[in-house]
């Protein structure tokens, strides 16, 4: 299983001061030094955490060091004043990965997954156009349920991020069922050759359950990582991280 990090928290937290300070460069370096297999930047259409500048730069940064890089978003999210699009970003940063996500503008967080709707034919074209235009990025849509799973295969998408965010309330409410739910939308994605993601309020205490079911390719973790830096220090904190992800 991979890990990427997503580093949408330290531009917030720089962008609260409005100097470049915390640089989200020195942690891109740090989290790669110490071993991440890639970076994840959701870049919001009011650039009120990572901006299209961020993710020019640190999509430069992960070619430069050799891992991948993932940009997460609305791919119906046209430029508007500073944002340059989010399919124009793609255009120009050619990333490893593409992770396309339903968000309306005001959205406080990704919550919920892709479903079919009068939006099917024009997002079939531009995944096909997304992959024309990156030098064939794997494109992942952000799912969850298992009639998701279907739809991310009808729209030619090459992978599935599933949404843990109800995985982790289970978790923490000690219902282990949640599992035998999860383990289905692998299996059925296995059978129709996706490859599967996961991400969303993943942590120190749920991430090992991911681990164990296995055929996950990635997880893009970052709110946690950064309350968790609070308590052991950045490093620290990347490193247990790797520690369950490379069980
Ligand atoms: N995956 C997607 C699609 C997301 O939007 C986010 C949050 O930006 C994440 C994963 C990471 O979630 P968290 O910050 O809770 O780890």
């Amino acid at each position: 299983m991979k890990l990427s990090v997503n580093l949408n928290k330290i531009a917030l937290l720089r962008n609260a001061r409005g100097e470049n300070y915390p640089q989200i460069e020195y942690f891109a370096n740090k989290a790669i030094d110490l071993g991440v297999d890639g970076l994840t930047l959701h870049p919001r259409p009011d650039h009120r955490h990572a901006t299209s500048d961020d993710v020019i730069n640190i999509s430069k940064l992960t070619k430069a060091r050799g891992v991948e890089f993932n940009i997460e978003g609305n791919p119906f999210s046209k430029p508007n004043k500073e944002f340059i699009g989010f399919c124009e970003l793609t255009d120009i940063i050619k990333p490893e990965q593409i992770t396309l996500v339903p968000d309306a503008i005001d959205q406080i967080t990704s919550d919920h997954g892709w479903s079919s709707g009068s939006h099917d034919s024009e997002l079939k074209n531009l995944i096909h156009l997304l992959k024309e235009n990156s030098n064939d990025a794997q494109v992942s849509l952000f799912i969850d349920n298992i009639e998701g799973v279907d739809y991310a295969a009808e729209m030619g998408a090459n992978l599935i991020e599933i949404h843990t965010g109800a995985f982790a309330k289970a978790i923490n409410d000690k219902n282990l069922s949640i599992i035998d739910e999860i383990k289905k939308i692998i299996d059925h994605a296995i059978s129709l050759n996706l490859k599967i993601n996961a991400g969303h309020d993943l942590n120190l205490n749920n991430l090992h359950y991911l681990v164990e079911m296995g055929n996950i390719n990635e997880v893009s973790i970052g709110h946690a990582i950064i309350v968790d830096s609070l308590h052991y220090g950045f490093e620290e904190t990347i490193s247990k991280y790797l520690e369950i992800i490379r069980k």
